[in-house]
């Protein structure tokens, strides 16, 4: 598996190209047809013009709004961004411009922690997506578990806006801000389940990605650092003063990253195991918290627990 996040969710455009069409072009032309569509897709470098083209011509409410959907794309927006809503976990979630796309092998991630979420068996699990981008994973935490207090929280104030839509029906609370820090205090202890998709691109291999992740998508969502792990570091050195008994916290790496991972888990107190899913391309690492739930895990004195290894 490389470190790189495999190619984007979308079917991908192959390369960039000019639009094909002007602003005037658009006034004197005919409505555009559905081979059209496919035609100036397929012609742009679209890999699965069909099934896009399918999803635009479904989408616009308008002739005028089709053909500028179809330009933005061909253009080279991700789809999710031209649509302005990606598929996760059969839920439709908004994905607004500059909000980084969910991927589909988050999914993975997303399992398990309703797995976790629901072996805890409480009434109403405290829930904390953190690094919750478009609020996809929160949203489809709830609508897998039901009755949960559920937080996010983000850095960016375009994620907030978009999590804050696409939490609204859970109840959820949105908070902006660096991590933990946007948190209410009073979560300290309590949080059940924390599911934390932080950026974690080696920043050299930022510029490897395909054009539709690096052009449009921000930079805060994907770089993490040297070796991709910083933002994770961060994560699970605070994780333990937050986390309830028996709590859990699931982060997202690749498989090369996750060892490392691992050991910054095992370094601050929780109890790490990895898993992975082949068909996914997805690594995740889950972090248990030993403790009593408050600030039981920040120091270096733990034994490094023997991490634990599923693939399925
Ligand atoms: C890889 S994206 C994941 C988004 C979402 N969880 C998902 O899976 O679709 C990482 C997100 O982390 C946010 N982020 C990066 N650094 C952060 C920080 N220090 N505090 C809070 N959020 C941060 C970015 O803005 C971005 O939305």
């Amino acid at each position: 598996m490389s470190t790189i996040p495999s190619p984007h969710p979308s079917p991908g455009i192959a390369a960039q190209s000019a639009p094909l069409s002007s602003p005037l072009d658009s006034l004197l032309a005919p409505p555009l047809t559905r081979p059209a569509v496919v035609a100036r897709l397929r012609a742009a470098g679209c890999v699965f013009a069909e099934d896009e083209a399918e999803l635009l011509v479904s989408t616009a409410r308008t002739p005028d709004e089709l053909a500028a959907m179809v330009e933005r794309r061909t253009g080279g927006l991700p789809l999710e961004h031209v649509l302005g809503w990606a598929e996760f976990a059969g839920l439709r979630v908004a994905v607004d411009p500059g909000v980084f796309v969910p991927r589909r092998r988050t999914e993975f991630l997303l399992g398990r922690a309703v797995g976790l979420a629901r072996a805890l068996d409480r009434p109403r699990p405290v829930i904390v997506d953190l690094c919750c981008g478009s609020g996809a994973v929160g949203a489809a935490l709830a609508a897998a578990l039901g009755r949960v207090e559920l937080y996010a929280a983000d850095i960016e104030p375009a994620a907030v806006r978009c999590a804050r839509r696409n939490l609204a029906a859970a109840g959820g609370e949105v908070h902006e801000g660096d991590l933990f820090a946007a948190l209410p205090a009073g979560l300290r202890g309590r949080i059940d389940v924390l599911v934390a998709n932080v950026p974690y691109v080696p920043t050299d291999e930022v510029g490897l990605l395909p054009p539709e992740a690096r052009e449009h998508e921000p930079l805060v969502a994907l770089d993490g650092g040297a070796d991709g792990l910083d933002v994770l570091r961060r994560v699970t050195a605070a994780a333990p003063e937050w986390l309830a008994p028996g709590g859990h916290v699931l982060v997202e790496t690749s498989e090369r990253q996750a060892p490392h991972a691992v050991e910054a888990f095992a370094r601050n107190g929780l109890v790490p195991q990895v898993a992975g899913d082949d068909d996914l391309y997805a690594t995740v690492v889950i972090g248990t918290g030993t403790g009593t739930g408050r600030g039981t895990g920040s120091s270096t004195h733990h034994q490094a627990p023997r991490p634990a290894h599923h693939s399925c």
